[in-house]
């Protein structure tokens, strides 16, 4: 076991996270549980993945620890992808189980759940999407933030975002009365600067580091980036709304210590737990020579909206009609099927 690699606001531990909490973290005194866990994926991670039917099961005792050692007003942020079932064009559901588990069984609460859009995510999987053409990318991960009351502690205040032109030329001008096409009517209320639009549950957020620090440095000392990394972005976007100053963050899968990273940007204090030997010595980059800065909720292209049917052409209609067999069939080369 590597010895805890420690900084002014945390420390990576080399040990499973679940031994930690049992053996080091008394109750009630976390704030924030912020994590990505290994995902129930069809094609395995080399860190190892559980299959979907063990899933919920093999979370019961983190389930368990987790709500012990939060804070009254604490919060545990799951980011976990979805999955398929195999050989078919069907989702697993087994996040939506896992969900209903955490509430049911761990009383939980689902504060609100999010869904973090990777913009830059490839075509995936590739049979049902680029060679059936009957579903799309799946481009999203399911974040549930979960609460042990119903009134954790929480902010929109700290992360707002840039007002779209439209809302900066109401303010600018004024007000037109006009009816919305919902029928509703907005009152003057909305001519009010607030520093920013308070975002929606949908956070826009590309994963395309290709040059950082981190993998400056797992390239010069031979060591394998991590394979899941997150973008800052998303913890810090629950870090900031989340917690204060001092506050205490956890990380009971840590990967690369994004996580950690964030909190020390911020001035939190973290732990991050991590069983793999070679993801730690490519962490301690992020803490070595200062710290990274995030790049914070301003930069550009965040909540950049695309619209889905900028391709909508009638032709396609015509020539392509909908598989009747709902694309059982593999199409030959020429794409028919
Ligand atoms: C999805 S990855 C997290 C990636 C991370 N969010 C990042 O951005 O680098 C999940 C990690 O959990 C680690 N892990 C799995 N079980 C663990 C356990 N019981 N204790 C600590 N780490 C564990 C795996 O080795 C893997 O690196």
């Amino acid at each position: 076991m590597l010895p805890d690699f420690v900084t002014p606001y945390g420390k990576i531990v080399h040990k499973d996270s679940l031994q930690y909490m049992r053996d080091t973290i008394d109750d009630g005194t976390v704030d924030l549980i912020f994590t990505s866990p290994p995902f129930a994926l069809l094609r395995k991670k080399e860190y190892g993945n559980v299959e979907a039917d063990d899933y919920v099961n093999w979370f019961k005792d983190f389930a368990k620890e987790f709500h012990r050692i939060l804070k009254t007003h604490g919060s545990l942020v799951i980011d976990i992808g979805g999955s398929w079932l195999a050989g078919k064009p069907v989702r697993s559901l087994y996040h939506f189980e896992l969900l209903i588990m955490l509430c049911k069984e761990y009383n939980f609460h689902l504060a609100q759940e999010f869904y973090w859009w990777n913009p830059s995510k490839l075509p995936s999987p590739a049979e049902w999407v680029n060679i059936r053409r009957i579903r799309v990318k799946d481009a999203v991960n399911t974040v549930f933030w979960l609460s042990k009351t119903p009134w954790p502690q929480a902010s929109n205040r700290r992360v707002l975002v840039p007002y779209s032109d439209s809302m900066l030329d109401l303010i600018k001008n004024g007000y037109q009365p006009r009816l919305r096409p919902s029928g509703h009517d907005i009152s003057d209320k909305f001519q009010k600067d607030n520093n920013g639009a308070i975002p929606p549950n949908l956070l826009a957020i590309p994963n395309t580091e290709s040059n950082s620090q981190y993998l400056r440095y797992c390239k010069k000392h031979n060591l394998k980036p991590h394979p899941a990394r997150f973008p800052a972005r998303l913890p810090e976007f629950f870090i900031r709304m989340l917690t204060e100053v001092e506050n205490v963050v956890f990380d009971p899968f840590a990967g690369s210590c994004v996580t950690g990273e964030v909190c020390e940007t911020l001035q939190r204090n973290w732990v991050c737990c991590e069983t793999v030997e070679e993801y730690i010595e490519g962490a301690k980059s992020r803490f070595i020579d200062g710290v990274t800065p995030s790049n914070g909720n301003n930069a550009p292209g965040f909540y950049k909206i695309y619209n889905s049917s900028i391709l909508w052409d009638e032709d396609v209609e015509k020539l392509k009609p909908l598989p009747k067999d709902g694309g059982k069939e593999r199409p030959n080369k020429k794409g028919n099927a």
